[in-house]
């Protein structure tokens, strides 16, 4: 029985992936190769420059330390563009009542995401306060698969690492709730979250954890 559950907010949350993912690709496209669709799950979950890496590495080119910052700078340019728009509506089915119903329960929520856009789009969707602590990439530098993002939640909410439950969509994300010591739910395909203890197609399904053993309780 958990007493808290953390929250990744790309692809778990919001729909947010798709924008990454065509920022990216433009940065591939200036750099004349391009990233396939089977691509797009390297980069999910991992920090802005890990990700740059990544791309790098896909298109075998070597750039200096200014050109990666620069075209970092450029891809979260174009991603901080493209999800300008972003309202309640585009919040994925669930997350909002899954949020409400474990607080009104006395459950402690926490966002762990790796992104340092996250505050803005938290505010955009109107449920910063749905949060008791939002760990973010301007807060943490060690990115996802490493536990820190998750551990650092913990600590802020004050709770054991083996009572949290982690919702994830990333592999790498997954690894770092496992690596923090606890339980991942993997959102999305059972075939690529392998290592998540149980995964589910998304927030809206979470009543079919139980059957999995996977239960909440409040924080006392
Ligand atoms: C999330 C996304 C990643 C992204 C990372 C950093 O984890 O899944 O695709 O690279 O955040 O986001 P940022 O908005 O700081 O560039
Ligand atoms: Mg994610």
């Amino acid at each position: 029985t958990a007493s808290a559950a953390l929250f990744d907010l790309d692809g778990v949350i919001v729909d947010t992936a798709v924008h990454h993912f065509a920022a990216w690709r433009q940065t591939a496209a200036e750099l004349g190769f391009t990233l396939a669709d089977e691509d797009e799950e390297r980069l999910k979950g991992v920090g802005r420059m890990d990700a740059l890496r990544i791309v790098l590495e896909i298109g075998g080119v070597e750039v200096d330390e200014a050109t990666a910052l620069r075209l970092a700078d450029e891809k979260n340019a174009r991603y901080v563009d493209a999800i300008a728009a972003i309202t309640p509506a585009d919040m994925l089915p669930g997350a909002q009542e899954v949020l409400e119903d474990l607080r009104a329960r006395g459950v402690r929520t926490a966002l762990g995401s790796a992104s340092r856009n996250a505050p803005l789009i938290l505010e955009r969707l109107g449920i910063t306060g749905l949060f008791d602590a939002i760990v973010d990439g301007s807060v943490v530098t060690e990115a996802k698969p490493h536990p820190r993002v998750f551990l650092a939640g913990a600590e802020a909410l004050g709770v054991d690492p083996a009572t949290c439950i982690v919702f994830e969509d990333a592999i790498a994300g997954v690894q770092a709730a496992n690596a923090a010591g606890m339980t991942a739910v993997g959102i999305g395909d059972p075939a690529v979250l392998t290592e998540a203890a149980a995964v589910i197609p998304g927030l809206h399904a979470v009543d079919a954890l139980a059957a999995h053993g996977i239960t909440f309780a409040a924080t006392l």
